[in-house]
């Protein structure tokens, strides 16, 4: 049995999908076991160029059951275009997706209220993907959710999406915003989920069965390790949790089942939406890295914030998720750069001879730090085409021993592209 959760190290967009799609190969199983469509994976390979939210990306393996945990927040209108998209590509789903009827489903208020908070905030925004993430988890954990196990039953339903309304429309009525009448919503929600209705079931069994039988299950993470509900930047974080640990929860695995964990990081940071960034550059050096790097978000189109590596993070975020290997990806942005700078740590204004950790403060401390650097020398050599370790020029592989030496974590893989064979294996 091998049971291998992938998770990103930073802000999200660190590649997962090509991560995922690439170890699949290998999966019995793949499952997601947190967010649910604000979740942006871009997949290229045989079928075409996927640009998946919500559906496992092991779904374009023909041969592997994909499933989507208790953990996920599903939205119905999305999981239709997306098993749509599955069906016109030629692959078959029919027996193949496992939706848990455990999941919380997004309702149309959630996307409405989480635009009321947001504008509320103002300047403090934390600049969502506008899918209703905040609103659906609240919901959720103030027993107010609504589930796909609701849906089978159109009492049970009705009675609480009542309630819903009941709360939720005197908020959208004091904002000036259009109520929702009770009547389109049900008839709506009861019409998605027809035609979903034969993928709902407990995957609980078959994953218990795998591991059982000794099978490999692929658990796949969505967003970053800082954008966890917890140890995030919070309030600029999403709204359930991005750790490996989140998957034993998410899925009702045994923690101790969860033998590798695959750490993807990209080899500069990116984040979307607001929120501390130390080593942010809002100069020529972020302007290269947007471009190079085509660094526009998966499911807003935004473009992204871009900087320099900051290892210190990537080190912590290995930490806590107890990466047993790292993917080093979009090595090939900095082929041009003459030189490279990594964040090491932190300087805060109050303690300047004092190198800090970012566990050591909250959002609003991060924002006063400045983070230090160490300078190498860049490589400027092309290395898309770069298919082994051997053939990476030497400041390559400088760069990334000083990144496996700075995170304390061994880098197995490299990716120079965004094709699946643009990988290099180290190990
Ligand atoms: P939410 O998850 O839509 O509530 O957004 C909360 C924060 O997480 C925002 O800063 C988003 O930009 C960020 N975020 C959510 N999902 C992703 C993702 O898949 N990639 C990158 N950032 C994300």
């Amino acid at each position: 049995m091998t049971v291998t959760a992938v998770v990103g190290l930073q802000w999200g967009d660190e590649a997962k999908g090509k991560f995922v799609d690439l170890l699949a190969k290998d999966a019995d199983i793949v499952a997601r076991f947190n967010g649910g469509d604000n979740a942006g994976h871009t997949v290229v390979n045989d079928y075409g160029t996927f640009k998946l939210r919500l559906t496992p990306n092991g779904l374009l393996n023909p041969k592997t059951t994909c499933v989507i945990g208790p953990g996920v927040v599903v939205n119905l209108d999305t999981l239709i275009k997306e098993s749509v998209l599955f069906q016109n590509s030629g692959l078959d789903l029919t027996d193949r997706l496992w939706i848990s009827p455990r999941c919380h489903i997004v309702m149309p208020y959630h996307p409405i209220l989480e635009g009321i908070y947001e504008q509320a905030k103002g300047s403090s925004r934390t600049g969502t993907t506008k899918r209703g993430m905040g609103p659906v988890f609240a919901d959720k954990v103030s027993y107010n959710g609504i589930r796909l196990y609701d849906l089978e039953n159109e009492e049970v339903f009705a009675e609480k999406l009542r309630i819903q309304l009941a709360i939720k429309n005197p908020i959208l009525k004091a904002f000036e915003i259009q109520e929702l009448v009770f009547e389109q919503v049900f008839q709506e929600k009861l019409e998605q989920y027809r035609q979903l209705s034969h993928w709902v079931r407990e995957p609980y069994g078959l994953i218990q069965d795998l591991l059982a039988s000794n099978g490999d299950l692929l658990l796949e993470g969505a967003q970053g390790a800082l954008l966890d509900n917890q140890w995030g930047t919070y309030p600029y974080c999403t709204a359930s949790t991005t750790l490996s640990g989140g998957a034993s929860a998410g899925l009702g695995l045994p923690p101790k089942s969860i033998e590798n964990v695959v750490g993807i990081a990209k080899a500069y940071t990116t984040r979307v939406g607001a929120g501390p960034m130390p080593t942010e550059d809002s100069g020529e050096i972020g302007k290269i890295l947007l471009e190079e790097g085509a660094e526009y978000g998966t499911v807003t189109h935004r473009p992204r914030r871009c900087g320099w590596l900051d290892a210190e993070l990537v080190r912590f975020t290995c930490q806590i998720n107890g990466v047993t290997e790292l993917a080093l990806t979009k090595l090939d942005v900095l082929d041009k750069l003459p030189i490279l700078r990594i964040g090491i740590g932190y300087r805060h204004p109050d303690t300047p001879d004092q190198l800090h950790h970012y566990w050591q403060g909250d959002t609003r401390w991060l924002e006063a730090c400045q983070p230090e650097y160490i300078e190498m020398e860049g490589w400027q050599q092309e290395t898309k085409d770069i298919r082994s370790y051997e053939q990476l020029p030497q400041n390559a592989k400088a760069y990334i021993k000083k990144v496996e030496e700075l995170t304390n974590t061994p880098i197995r893989y490299i990716s120079v592209g965004p094709e699946r064979d643009a990988t290099i294996q180290v190990w």
